[in-house]
């Protein structure tokens, strides 16, 4: 256990735990080796936890083999599974302060998102997927000939879920839920940058009253303890979201070991198109939400704004005075719009980009600059000007950046949406329903919004069309994801 002391809130302290979760077990690591959890606000270490590697890897996977083969988790109805998620979402919603507080602290994200986006939405998840648990089911089908023919739809089996820093408690929701209602057991490892929330979230596992090893929490770094799991014989499926490059060496494990399921959540470059017609404040406040939200470090970010040539200026100076007002600083000071980047890596890569915009010519309105000197702070940073060929255009940058673009028509600016190698999201902004349409049929992504941004909802399916992914994770379509059918025919 590690007590955790909030800077700004001095009389606020939590208690979280610091080794591994396996077989309902805090357990050191094999290599008793520890690492340091840092505050994105100060630099300052937070705690420091157990680091899991391969040989851990092999322990949890026995144990949650064992748990999905011989435990009472392979009995138990499929009702009482989705009692125990519902129980976990009540535990979650009863510990909600406690834990948006954690995330913030870990993450840098304004307390404002942990309490108001990140627990509700994941409670949600565990909700809804507790209520999926005794409806996902098989079918009798009429065969030829005579006999009696149905499917089963049973858990994949032992599933590693590897998952990032921008939303941890989130992804929580969105892996663990799908795969605890279809009766798999799982390996998660957490980002190294923010193991605190899911550490925390594996206390109120156990107290939920999942049977052991149903679930095993394994904090560590991503090619010692992620490289163990993707390429693990006895794992029967990843379940990954973050970078791109990660997402290929995750496929390419799989193709190499076990031919285990994968699916990939991997981020985008994702447009989002303003016509002359929209309402323009609603439009403006939308499009600074769509980038700048969670420190501009979200899949489907707005990042390739979009704009019709008619309000280009207009649009330009009022993104820009809006950037201006957005409000930078301590996570806990209910004022704060915008944290700190996770950590001085993405600091580094996001200055990097400012810099070759700048380099590439396209045109630097507001911000560029570090704010103070500890923590990861950036300045809301806009660009106009910016040609689709510039590397702030094509490369994701999850980070306070906007890139907007000028275009004339309907024709060009889809054929623009679409060159990319990325497809997970997709807005457009117009009163025009033929235009809203046209956008929404032709643009190839996984999501897309009309007159608004970042709308999600545990019902509704979230994922990638391209290189942004494989599968979809949210709603009902995350359940094949965490399903195998099984055919019986008995001959009558
Ligand atoms: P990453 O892809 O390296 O990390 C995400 C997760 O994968 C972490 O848990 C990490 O430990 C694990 N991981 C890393 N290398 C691995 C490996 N070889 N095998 C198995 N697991 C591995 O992402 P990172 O370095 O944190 O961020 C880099 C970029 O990725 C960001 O700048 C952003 O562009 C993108 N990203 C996209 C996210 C999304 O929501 N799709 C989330 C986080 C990052
Ligand atoms: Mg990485």
């Amino acid at each position: 256990m590690a007590t955790v002391l909030f800077p700004s809130l001095k009389t606020r302290s939590v208690s979280t735990p610091t080794k591994l979760l396996i077989n309902n077990q805090w357990v050191e690591s094999d290599s008793g080796k520890m690492f340091a959890t840092f505050n994105p606000a100060t630099g300052e270490e937070i705690a420091s936890i157990a680091e899991a590697d391969a040989g851990d890897v092999d322990r949890a996977v026995s144990a949650a083999r064992q748990a999905l083969e011989r435990g009472p988790w392979r009995t138990m109805s499929a009702s009482e599974r989705g009692r125990l998620i519902t129980r976990l979402a009540d535990l979650l919603e009863k510990h909600a302060e406690e834990l948006a507080e954690l995330e913030a602290l870990d993450n840098g994200m304004p307390l404002s998102t942990a309490r108001n986006v990140a627990l509700p939405l994941t409670i949600a998840h565990f909700r809804y997927f507790a209520g999926w648990a005794d409806k996902n089911h098989g079918k009798t089908i009429p065969v030829n000939g005579n006999y009696f023919c149905y499917t089963r739809h049973e858990p994949v089996g032992v599933v590693g879920q590897i998952t990032p820093w921008n939303f941890p408690l989130l992804m929580y929701g969105m892996k663990l839920g799908p795969a605890l209602s279809m009766g798999n057991t799982v390996v998660l490892k957490p980002a190294e940058q923010t193991p605190l929330t899911a550490l925390r979230v594996g206390e109120l596992i156990v107290e939920a009253g999942f049977p052991p090893g149903v679930v095993n929490i394994l904090p560590g770094y991503g090619p010692t303890a992620g490289a163990a799991i993707a390429n693990h014989m006895d794992i029967d499926k990843v379940a990954f979201t973050g970078s791109t490059e990660v997402g290929h060496s995750i496929l390419e494990a799989a193709g190499r070991t076990n031919l285990k399921r994968v699916s990939l959540e991997l981020g985008g470059k994702s447009p989002n198109i303003v016509f002359a017609d929209a309402d323009m404040d609603e439009t403006i406040e939308g499009c600074h939400f769509a980038l700048f939200f969670n420190q501009g470090q979200v899949c489907c970010a707005g990042s390739r704004l979009f704009v019709e040539d008619k309000i280009f200026d207009e649009f330009v100076e009022k993104s820009v005075a809006r950037a201006k007002r957005r409000t930078v600083g301590d996570p806990f000071d209910p004022a704060t719009e915008q944290g700190p980047q996770i950590d001085s890596v993405q600091f580094e890569k996001v200055m990097s980009y400012i810099k070759s915009g700048q380099c590439e010519g396209a045109e630097l309105l507001t911000g560029g600059n570090r704010i103070g000197d500890k923590g990861y702070f950036i300045e809301p940073t806009v660009f106009a000007e910016v040609k689709d060929n510039m590397k702030i255009a094509r490369e994701e940058i999850f980070g306070p950046v906007m890139s907007i673009m000028k275009f004339h028509d309907l024709d060009e600016v889809i054929a623009r949406s679409n060159n990319t190698t990325y497809g997970l999201a997709a807005a457009v902004w117009t009163r025009d329903i033929g235009k809203a349409l046209a956008i929404s049929n032709n643009v190839r992504a996984g999501t897309v919004w009309v007159n608004c941004f970042d709308v999600f909802d545990a019902a509704a399916p979230f994922g990638g069309f391209k290189q942004s992914g494989i599968g979809r994770e949210m709603g009902e379509y995350a359940l094949q994801q965490y399903t195998e059918v099984k055919t019986v025919t008995i001959k009558m």
